[in-house]
């Protein structure tokens, strides 16, 4: 079964989804952001799972990143779209870019970040060399030629720990580091998909311009509205995908 986690903008699915089943939240790791809702959309079965809960109530460093994908994997989901909105580091990502990043650099800290902690079972090093499933990236990418909807097909995601939004020096030194986008959710939910073999892949929604890219402070209005404007495109390209996906 295909999930798709929703980022901020995006807590549900719309209408068009029918609820079958709502998964209760407890885990051996704790609660979910959320319940977890089964059901089809437009016909085609899938979970989704609000990563900040319902009404956006749990900041990027406090989601149970463990906890979702957990639940996820226990409910035989094989495959995630994750959304994400990010803001803007390179001349390629204005805001409002669509994208599909295919990297990402881990900044954040003191999240828990793994389901091998030792204990009882054998330490495990997973590769993490692509750590985005090159199935899933082409079928959001074939989705966005379908909508006639361009999308930045490779970017690299540097994953900070938030809340705070970063500095213009943090910034310049990500894009040294190679970073196209910066968020704060895309660590450790990639890396945790990839421990438990789920196939994942992150569509990232630029909402705003980062830090000291443009002369200015960054507004959450401005923020806001493009989180709003820049959904409908979101959902509508998930469509897309999850019916490549069932194919
Ligand atoms: N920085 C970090 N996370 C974000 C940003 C940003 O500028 N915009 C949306 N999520």
């Amino acid at each position: 079964m295909l999930a798709i986690i929703g980022g901020s903008g995006l807590y549900s699915l719309g209408d068009d989804f029918e609820l079958e089943e709502q998964a209760l939240r407890a885990t051996p790791w704790g609660d979910t952001s959320a319940d977890i809702l089964l059901g089809r959309w437009n016909g085609i079965p899938l979970a989704f799972l609000p990563r900040h809960g319902p009404g956006h109530r749990v900041p990027p460093h406090q989601v149970n990143y463990r906890a979702n994908i957990w639940a996820l994997k226990q409910l035989g989901v094989a495959r995630i779209i994750a959304v994400n909105a990010v803001g803007g580091i390179t001349a390629d990502s204005p805001p409002l870019t669509l994208a599909v990043p295919d990297q990402i650099i881990d900044y954040s800290s003191g999240r828990e970040h793994t389901f091998f902690d030792g204990g009882d079972d054998q330490v495990s090093h997973v590769d993490f060399s692509w750590p985005y499933s090159a199935t899933l990236r082409g079928i959001l990418l074939e989705a966005g030629l379908q909508l006639g909807q361009p999308l930045l097909a490779s970017a690299t995601y540097g994953s900070t720990n938030g809340p705070r939004l970063e500095t213009a020096a943090e910034i310049t030194r990500m894009r040294q580091d190679g970073c196209n986008l910066v968020g704060m959710t895309g660590m450790p939910e990639t890396v945790l998909a990839r421990e438990l073999e789920i196939d994942y892949a992150c569509l990232a929604l630029v909402v705003n311009w980062a830090a000291g890219v443009e002369d200015k402070i960054i507004s959450m209005q401005e923020i806001l509205a493009n989180v709003e404007q820049g959904m409908r495109r979101v959902k509508a390209l998930l469509l897309v995908a999850a019916g490549l996906v069932e194919q």
